[in-house]
């Protein structure tokens, strides 16, 4: 069913996020017919020239997307009707948004209901978001709404993500803020719980009595890029943890919500977080890289990208253990880790079980049985993998570690798809469940935090790997320590 007419007002037109990921979501809603005929989308920026120069250069890009491997948005060619159906809606507006007048002059351009879509770099949120509410455009009446939607970060520790929720709440209704995390736009995480809520076999098994502990990667092959400038400041912890990690962490760790309404599932979110004990710092290792070889290609150390300090001690790379200090989790361990120029990209949650009690098979300790694993595997294989002991055929009764598979494409026809057409979908019809409320924010940093001022009170113990590695050494002792092993990033 299209999603109700309303104008969607981009700041940040010409940026990277709208060219890259919003306009090619927006087209596939458009080819699923997901969209109002009333439909517009406004873009607003600093840079001079009007819609059909803005029109123009999106049209070329979505050109550029058919010959890119590698976009985010690759389709081998673009429906010339679709297209044009969103072009036709495309307007754009030069405009200083820290200038009240001129963003007070977009009321003319808005009659009706509106989404606010903040593409723009964090600094501009708070005051943007109280610049929009001075100029009246957040008013909701004659039925209308107005919404507005938050790109992360939304703060950088838990003090300035309480001062920004301060901010945005006193000219805003909780209701009508969208502070999204696009993790939660790809399908293979909402997958978790089909798999978790929609089957009964995987459930009764989701607690103490028999999950051993629980791994969450999310592993990137690319370095820093060109974003040193964003990262420096920022760092793997703050980029990934608190936000994305989290978030897999939630789906796969959080009670039973007894629906999918957009309360209840941040509420059992919350709770969740809540539960979550203040990680020591002794728990947390962070790592950054030195030149290497990623997928066969030289890779030249963070501390010599563009926008790097040479003696930069940031962290391309952060493990952390967490306890949930509830009756399902208490005493099973979470392992989270993530890191930038390592050598295998993979995001995924494996659920090591316990090892049965004991071992009726001549010959062989409980120990030395395979671990039964689930592997939610989100990107880049998607799908979901089962290993567990079956008998190695022949006379003797031999185990081995065998796997099973589900793998996303061969059960569905896969679309394009960037991610965002799920989360601009919902936004557009009003439903929050995938988007982040103020206390999910906030719980998140919370638990983050006394790691993040160890860390930043000093460099000590800032570890260095080789890019197309699996990371630092002090990752791997974090597990042997207690007698575990992380899940091999060339596995499965
Ligand atoms: C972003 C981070 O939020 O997520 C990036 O800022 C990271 O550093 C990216 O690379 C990972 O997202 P995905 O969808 O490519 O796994």
């Amino acid at each position: 069913r299209p999603a109700p007419a309303c104008t969607l007002v981009i700041f940040g037109a010409h940026g990277d996020l709208t060219k890259r990921l919003l306009i090619p979501a927006l087209y596939n809603l458009a080819g699923n017919g997901l969209l109002d005929p009333d439909f517009r989308i406004l873009g607003i920026d600093r840079a001079a020239g009007g819609a059909a120069a803005w029109r123009d250069g999106l049209s070329a890009t979505m050109q550029d997307f058919t010959r890119d491997r590698n976009a985010e948005f690759h389709a081998p060619s673009i429906d010339a009707k679709v297209w044009s159906w969103i072009a036709d809606r495309l307007d754009y507006q030069q405009a200083d948004f820290s200038d009240l007048e001129q963003v007070r002059a977009l009321a003319a351009h808005l009659p009706g209901s509106a989404v606010f879509y903040l593409a723009v770099p964090s600094r501009f949120f708070g005051p943007l978001v109280e610049t929009l509410g001075r100029a009246g455009l957040l008013r909701e009446q004659d039925g209308h709404f107005r919404r507005v939607v938050i790109e992360k970060p939304f703060g950088s520790d838990l003090a300035t993500a309480q001062a920004l929720n301060r901010q945005i709440l006193s000219v805003l209704d909780e209701r009508q803020i969208y502070r999204i995390d696009h993790f939660l736009g790809k399908e293979t995480v909402q997958n978790i719980l089909a798999m978790r809520f929609g089957n009964l076999i995987f459930e009764p098994l989701w607690q103490n009595d028999h999950v051993d502990h629980v791994q969450i990667t999310a592993a990137e092959t690319i370095g820093v890029e060109q974003r040193g400038a964003f990262y420096e400041p920022t760092g793997a912890l703050r980029d990934m943890v608190p936000n994305h990690l989290f978030q897999l962490f939630a789906m796969v760790a959080m009670e039973p919500p007894s629906s999918l309404s957009a309360e209840t599932v941040r509420t059992a979110k919350e709770q969740l977080f809540e539960s979550v004990r203040p990680i020591d710092p002794q728990d947390a290792v962070r790592g950054q890289y030195r030149a290497g070889t990623v997928d066969g290609r030289p890779v030249a150390a963070y501390r010599d990208s563009p926008g790097v300090a040479p003696d930069s001690v940031t962290e391309t790379y952060a493990a952390l253990k967490l306890y949930v200090d509830n009756w399902r989790w208490s005493g099973v361990p979470f392992y989270l880790r993530t890191g930038k120029s390592l050598g295998g990209r993979r995001t995924e949650i494996v659920v090591q079980f316990k090892k049965p009690p004991v071992a009726i098979f001549r010959g062989t300790e409980t120990a030395s049985l395979p671990p039964n694993r689930m592997i939610l595997n989100i990107q880049p294989a998607q799908g979901l993998t089962i290993e567990m002991a079956a008998k190695r055929p022949g006379p003797a009764m031999d185990l081995a570690g065998v796997q099973v598979r589900f793998r996303y494409e061969d059960a569905f026809d896969l679309q394009p798809n960037v991610g965002y057409e799920t989360l601009l979908y919902d936004c557009l019809a009003g439903d929050a469940t995938l988007f982040q409320r103020a206390d999910n924010i906030d719980a998140a940093w919370a638990a983050v935090d006394p790691v993040l001022q160890a860390w930043g009170a000093s460099a000590q113990g800032l570890e260095f790997y080789d890019a197309g590695s699996a990371g630092p050494a002090g990752a791997d002792a974090l597990l042997a320590r207690d007698g575990r092993a992380w899940y091999p990033l060339d596995g499965a």
